[in-house]
């Protein structure tokens, strides 16, 4: 049997850490985690610092470790940083693992593609397909034929009804509902708590509290 490589954790706050319990979880080897300074830091004792981005690629090839992007978001401008990060380890020829919480429900025809992570508590129903990068995060609900694009943030608690589509990059804020069909256009933003009943243009702000 081929052993899983072991994992790098790119970041080391609070959106790593839920990484890290989803990798514990999965008894997957965490090779250490990488962030700007030990400032921010991952505290598990057996999650041990490694340094800096650049420390991965003068001391770990592609072939020798895998990576998951641990940098969390709350707006579609830290979105694109995260996008920025992945792409930019792609480049250089390196892996995303996609990881899948095991408290979560994914059916059997969704696609999830490199990188994405499925949090705990998350239902995927058929036929959506979730894009590279992508965070759909805890118990949020993406029903039937939903398109999350490349590097979106699905936030903790929000409902996808079917048929749903988000471009790139685009940020839906904790506990919104998007209406069956409508298409929110690339980075865009969702504000938390809004419902969303007509399409959304490419980079609107969202809110219905105004
Ligand atoms: C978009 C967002 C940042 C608000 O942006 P904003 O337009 O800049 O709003 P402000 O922060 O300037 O707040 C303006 C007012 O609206 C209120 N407000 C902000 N967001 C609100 C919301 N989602 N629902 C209702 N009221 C809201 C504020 O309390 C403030 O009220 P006040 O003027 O009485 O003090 C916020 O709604 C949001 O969605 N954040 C994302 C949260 C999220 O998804 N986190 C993910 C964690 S994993």
């Amino acid at each position: 049997m081929i052993e899983p490589k072991a994992i790098i954790i790119l970041g080391g706050g609070g959106h790593a850490s839920v990484i890290a319990e989803l990798l514990q979880a999965l008894k997957r080897p965490i090779l250490g985690f990488v962030a700007p300074q030990e400032g921010e830091i991952l505290n598990y004792p057996d999650i041990k610092y490694l340094g800096s981005d650049g420390l991965i690629i003068q001391n770990y090839s592609p072939d020798q470790i895998v990576l998951i992007n641990g940098l969390g978001s709350i707006t579609v401008k830290q979105n694109e940083i995260r996008q920025n990060l992945y792409n930019s380890f792609k480049e250089q020829g390196y892996h995303f693992e996609t990881i899948v919480h095991p408290t979560s429900w994914v059916a059997s025809t969704a696609i999830l593609k490199e990188g994405c992570q499925i949090m705990a508590g998350v239902m995927i129903q058929p036929n959506v397909t979730i894009d590279q990068n992508v965070i759909v995060n805890t118990r949020a609900s993406i029903d039937h034929d939903c398109n999350v694009g490349h590097s979106a943030h699905v936030a903790p608690g929000v409902v996808l009804s079917g048929n749903v589509v988000l471009g790139t990059n685009v940020h839906v804020g904790v506990g919104a509902t998007i209406l069956q069909g409508v298409a929110v256009g690339s980075h865009a933003m969702i504000c938390a708590g809004t419902v969303v009943t007509k399409d959304i243009q490419a980079y609107e702000k969202f809110k219905e509290w105004v």
